[in-house]
């Protein structure tokens, strides 16, 4: 089936790592183009081939399909160092991106005092209770350096001889601030290293908007991945707690120069269940033995850190908030199988306040989260959904929970993943996605 000018946004409806690599992957054969366009190395996308794993930080999720061509837009900020070691782990592989890459000119440069004030914060803030639990790849200066003007594109590779000038001024704000003792590298060792870093890469550089807008105009296909997910928002997430970019639909429109014409449809990844890394809200927070089960069980430890993800229930407030974020159209519900063979299972249907008032509205201070207990309505369990690739095929008791989940956020299911692996799931006949994701299982 033809695709031509159809556009799908694929965005995180959680606090990231739904599984959105699974499903760009697993789509991407029928786009051409495969765009990234916020984010950096914080993201961990597992794809899943033939019972082999693959990690992907910031190469876009198209990468194990030839016919498409991967765009990172001028949103993303890149650690050269780390997206030379994932082509070559792909290029190990088999998968040759030499041909079909091209990143952003507008797009920014994680340098390595930006890495290093990240963990420096964060080793304070952990000292008066204030940790975060970023990624520590830098992620958060790099943004901050763009916000204040003293970022370095790659298009700014291209005059070699301005670095040292255009670095100095950032680089001396995070050595006043870390103190002369800190073990940073010297700013010519942060230049040299950059132009080390970076000269594989000058001939992938380029004009990412002009690409996308001509792509778009010729009415070729474009699938966008997003990394993190909209309750990691900087302004719609869960604030402070959340990452440095605009994870929601917002971010894709900055984060590439299109407009949202560009945008046909919008596909909503969450879990069956909850999980988020780091600090931060989560009323839905299992502390015992359940929370570890789905963490044994859904091998949830991240994919970039490696830390344990804290687990709990589906928590439809937050699903249903970031929906109405990004006018979701369909969802993907993922890793349902994690949920198999549990005597019963529950889902969060709004929050009691301190009052005891219950609600689905989310607080906007961090403060206001702490009072607010979970409601939570309890569920019978099913014995197995894995490798589940027809809905007649779905036990009972698995498709009330799917019913009562997708009532509670108010959108359609449209694609099921029952499994890690690109067969173990289907797509749901007759909703507003069949025709764009139709034939994809089974
Ligand atoms: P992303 O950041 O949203 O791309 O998600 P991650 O890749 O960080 O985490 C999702 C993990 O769940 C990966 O290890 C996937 O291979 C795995 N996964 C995806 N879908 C399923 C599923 O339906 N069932 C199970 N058991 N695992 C899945
Ligand atoms: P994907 O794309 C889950 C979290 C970190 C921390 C917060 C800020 O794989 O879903 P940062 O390093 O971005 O400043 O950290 O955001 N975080 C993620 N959690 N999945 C991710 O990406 C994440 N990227 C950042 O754990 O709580
Ligand atoms: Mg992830």
């Amino acid at each position: 089936m033809s695709l031509a000018g159809t556009n799908l946004a694929i965005l995180g409806l959680q606090w990231g790592d739904e599984g959105k690599g699974k499903v760009v992957d697993l789509l991407s054969p029928r786009f051409r183009h495969v765009v990234r366009f916020q984010g950096g190395n914080n993201a961990g996308h597992t794809v899943v081939v033939d019972g082999v794993s693959i990690a992907l930080h910031q190469v876009p999720s198209g990468a194990l399909h030839p016919g498409c061509f991967l765009v990172v837009g001028s949103g993303v900020v890149l650690n050269l160092e780390v997206f030379q070691q994932e082509l070559d782990r792909l290029s190990a592989r088999g998968f040759d991106l030499s041909d079909r890459l091209l990143l952003s000119e507008k797009a920014h440069i994680i340098l390595p005092h930006h890495i290093a004030l990240d963990q420096w914060r964060e080793v304070r803030a952990d000292k008066v209770g204030a940790k975060i639990g970023t990624t520590g790849r830098g992620i958060g200066p790099a943004y901050e350096m763009k916000a204040a003007r003293m970022g370095i594109r790659l298009g700014d590779l291209r005059h070699p001889e301005t670095l040292a000038e255009r670095i100095l001024p950032g680089y001396e704000e995070v050595r006043i601030r870390l103190g002369a003792d800190a073990p940073l590298p010297s700013l010519e060792e942060v230049v040299a290293g950059l132009l080390r870093i970076s000269a594989p890469f000058m001939r992938f550089i380029g004009d990412a908007q002009g690409h996308l807008q001509d792509a778009w105009g010729r009415g070729e296909s474009i699938l966008f991945e997003g990394a993190q997910a909209t309750l990691l928002d900087i302004d719609h997430g869960t604030y402070p707690f959340v990452t440095s970019s605009n994870c929601s639909l917002g971010g894709l429109f900055t984060g590439t120069g299109l407009p949202p014409k560009a945008v046909d449809k919008v596909l909503g990844i969450a879990k069956a269940y909850t999980t988020r890394v780091g600090a931060g809200p989560f009323p839905a927070e299992l502390l015992d033995a359940t929370g570890e089960r789905l963490r044994q069980v859904g091998r949830e430890f991240g994919t970039t850190t490696g830390r344990p993800r804290r687990c709990g229930w589906f928590d439809a407030p937050i699903t249903a908030h970031a929906c109405r974020t990004n006018g979701v159209d369909g969802l993907a519900i993922m890793k349902l199988d994690v949920m198999d063979g549990m005597d019963e299972v529950g889902l969060i249907v709004g929050y009691r306040t301190g009052e005891g008032t219950l609600t689905t509205k989310l607080p906007s201070c961090a403060a206001d989260w702490q009072d607010l207990r979970p409601e939570v309505r309890m569920f019978k369990g099913w014995d197995t959904t894995r490798g589940v690739t027809d809905p007649a095929n779905l036990p009972t008791e698995a498709r009330a929970y799917l019913d009562a989940l997708m009532d509670s956020v108010q959108v359609p299911l449209t694609y099921l993943s029952t499994g890690p692996d690109r067969a173990e799931g289907y797509v749901v006949p007759g909703t507003v996605l069949e025709p764009l994701l139709g034939g994809l299982s089974g």
